[in-house]
């Protein structure tokens, strides 16, 4: 009859299809085609009712067996490739964890980085915070705003870097004094570290890139006093707390009075030896009180705040604490020179 041919031909091709469903995926898409709520074999039990009456019992018992029979063999069919799919996971994504590791390479901090991050540690401990400036700078926040005269030396091509008329490689890291001035009234902490250009010819104590770190405080009744003790407070605890300091006169366009400082040689304790070059005193910065004009261009009333400013080379210092002889060692970037500091 019809309709027993019918399952039974349902029957044949669910079984043969899912013995060859090739994933979890077709396998689905099969149950959804034979078994599932439109599928051929709902369908096909939905006409039960046009069977005659004495035909429907045996027929509802063979459909149902069938259905039982294809609701197995789609499970042991789903078990089989879900147990496939797990082997094959597993041999593909081997792990042999008895390979002995990859090496990492550890990197460390340039030297010129511990010195800076020790002094960093130091003022911000004294309430400084950090400022940065760009490298590329204007002529304005390079010389102008720091009262440097037109023929200032140091304006000549032949010793800064220019874009144009109006654009520099900055020269010193002072043009953060300007910048810092133009964005914030008194009282005023910073320090701020960055690198500075010059046309020096390289050699052992000379690069034409090369790193400073400013500093300026600006506040009511700031003087000499405040420069020496912040200095003194800042060089003890980077070079020892025997570290003596010397200021002598110097001229700077931007501050008044204006000095060079000096530290005692820390290899030495000021005897004399190759370190000092026999002076007993290394110099290491320049500073001085803010002139009153760089106040003025700054925006900030000279008549009511007062400050101190300087300016300290970071390699030098670095080369110093570790007794570096030539400045290109740390430039270079030879890794066997670089391992050796902490
Ligand atoms: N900018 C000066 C230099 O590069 C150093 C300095 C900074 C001096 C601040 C006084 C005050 O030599």
């Amino acid at each position: 009859m019809r309709m027993r041919e019918q399952l039974e031909a349902i029957r044949r091709e669910a079984l043969e299809s899912f013995s060859a469903a090739a994933d979890e995926t077709a396998l689905e898409s099969l149950r959804v085609r034979f078994l599932g709520k439109s599928g051929s074999l709902t369908s096909l039990l939905k006409q039960t009712g046009s069977l005659p009456a004495a035909e429907r019992p045996a027929f509802g018992a063979l459909a149902n067996e069938t259905r039982i029979a294809l609701e197995d063999a789609l499970a042991k069919r789903r078990d089989a490739l879900h147990a496939a799919g797990a082997a094959r996971r597993l041999e593909s994504e081997t792990l042999d964890v008895t390979l002995p590791g990859l090496p990492r390479a550890f990197g460390r901090k340039h030297p010129m980085n511990i010195v800076l991050d020790e002094l960093v540690e130091l003022f911000v401990g004294m309430g400084f915070s950090v400022a940065e400036g760009p490298e590329v700078e204007t002529v304005y926040n390079n010389f102008d705003a720091l009262n440097s005269p037109e023929n200032h030396p140091s304006r000549d091509p032949q010793d800064t870097f220019y874009f144009n008329d109006n654009v520099l490689l900055r020269t010193q890291t002072s043009t953060v004094q300007v910048r810092t001035m133009a964005g914030m009234q008194p009282p005023i902490r910073i320090v701020s570290p960055g690198r500075c250009y010059r046309k020096d010819e390289v050699d052992a104590t000379h690069s034409p890139m090369f790193h400073q770190i400013e500093g300026l405080v600006i506040d009511r009744g700031i003087n000499m006093g405040d420069l020496k003790g912040t200095l003194d407070a800042a060089l003890r605890g980077l070079l020892g707390k025997d570290t003596k300091l010397r200021f002598r006169p110097h001229y700077f366009p931007f501050t008044e009075p204006s000095a060079e400082v000096d530290v005692s040689c820390f290899m030495c304790g000021g005897k004399g030896c190759s370190v000092c070059k026999q002076e007993g005193w290394i110099e290491l910065l320049g500073a001085g009180m803010v002139h009153p004009r760089v106040l003025e261009m700054g925006g900030i009333d000279p008549e009511v705040y007062s400050g101190f400013a300087f300016g300290m080379g970071l390699d030098r210092l670095a080369m110093l604490r570790f007794a570096i002889a030539d400045m290109r060692l740390l430039f270079e970037g030879d890794v066997r020179f670089l391992r050796q500091f902490v």
